[in-house]
């Protein structure tokens, strides 16, 4: 079984990659998606989006642990993407994802994201245009919804992105409508899985050892992603793979102190005390202390208010 690491906008940095890979489990990352609109991003921002791709060159694209990450795409010209393809793999990041999924409105106004499920001839030009822009080595992988408003298209969408020459696909098993509402269709993923022969991960609401093995039942997939539950429990991986013991909280807040050490944003910068209450919003589902703590940062706004709570 792999175990992907998912790529969450605002919360699953570079840090908490690093945090999150060495408690073990995950195989593979992907990054928060990296907005494509018309024309080739800088090297900066790539750096900026994922400062793994600094030292790729000489050592491979990985957290420090060594575990491999990839950087995602969202956009919607095929064109455009098929460079910024190109350049991410020059870059040295371990194959390209691209969004499909992206529920937020204003991506889908400019037609990125979860509305190009409506279409698949629009999926199948973007996904031919990357693969055509990266050498035949680089794995292009998508990561789609069951659909748009609805499932009608779900099995045809995967099947123009297989067409157009991608070599997996992760399947957040829900329509952009259903938003994150539960439950995940698992069983969709597995009438998906009949219709294509290019490896499909499983996606959606695991949180623990049991739903891990039931989505894998349910959906036939060899292969997870786990987003939120990864947040909620910070040694999911290792839960699923081995089924350890859940992390005690006197380690959470371990990982909490470590994720202080951001040197890549000053300690002025909202960046941490923003990330680090986001964290906590997913880690008090899982442990009440961390509701707690949450209470006492709520208000604070620098780095090192935060720290001395924490320290
Ligand atoms: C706050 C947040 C940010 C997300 N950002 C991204 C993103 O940048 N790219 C993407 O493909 N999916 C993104 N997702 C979707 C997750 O990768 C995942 O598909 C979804 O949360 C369902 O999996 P889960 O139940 O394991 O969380 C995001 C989800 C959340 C909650």
């Amino acid at each position: 079984m792999r175990v992907v690491l998912a790529p969450m906008e605002g919360v699953l940095d570079h840090l908490m990659r690093d945090l999150l890979t060495k408690t073990g489990g995950y195989d593979l990352c992907v990054t928060e998606f990296v907005r494509v609109v018309d024309q080739v991003i800088s090297d900066k921002a790539y750096f900026r989006a994922c400062p793994e791709l600094k030292n790729a060159k000489a050592y491979g694209c990985t957290t420090q642990i060594g575990t491999p990450v990839r950087v995602q795409l969202l956009g919607q010209n095929p064109s455009c993407m098929g460079d910024n393809a190109a350049k991410v793999i020059e870059l040295g990041s371990h194959g390209v994802d691209l969004n499909f999924g992206c529920p937020a409105k204003m991506v889908n106004k400019n037609r990125g994201g979860a509305v190009l499920l409506k279409n698949p001839e629009d999926l199948y030009k973007i996904v031919s245009a990357v693969k055509n822009s990266v050498p035949e080595e680089a794995i292009v992988s998508a990561k789609i919804r069951l659909g748009y408003e609805d499932k009608s298209l779900a099995i045809e969408n995967a099947q123009a992105i297989e067409a157009a020459g991608a070599n997996e696909i992760t399947v957040h098993a829900r329509t952009k409508v259903e938003g994150y509402k539960p439950p995940a269709h698992w069983q969709w993923i597995a009438k998906i899985k009949q219709h294509v022969s290019i490896p499909v991960i499983a996606n959606g609401d695991i949180f623990s050892f049991e739903d891990a093995q039931k989505c894998r039942e349910v959906s036939t997939c060899k292969d997870i992603m786990l987003g939120r539950g990864a947040l909620m429990l910070p040694n999911l991986g290792q839960v699923v793979k081995q089924e350890a013991d859940l992390m005690p909280w006197v380690d959470v807040q371990s990982l909490l102190l470590n994720y202080t050490q951001c040197e890549t944003y000053g300690d002025k910068s909202k960046y941490y005390p923003n990330r680090i209450k986001q964290w906590l919003k997913y880690l008090k589902l899982q442990y009440s202390e961390a509701d707690v703590l949450f209470q006492e940062i709520r208000i604070l706004k620098t780095a090192q208010e935060i720290i001395a709570k924490l320290s």
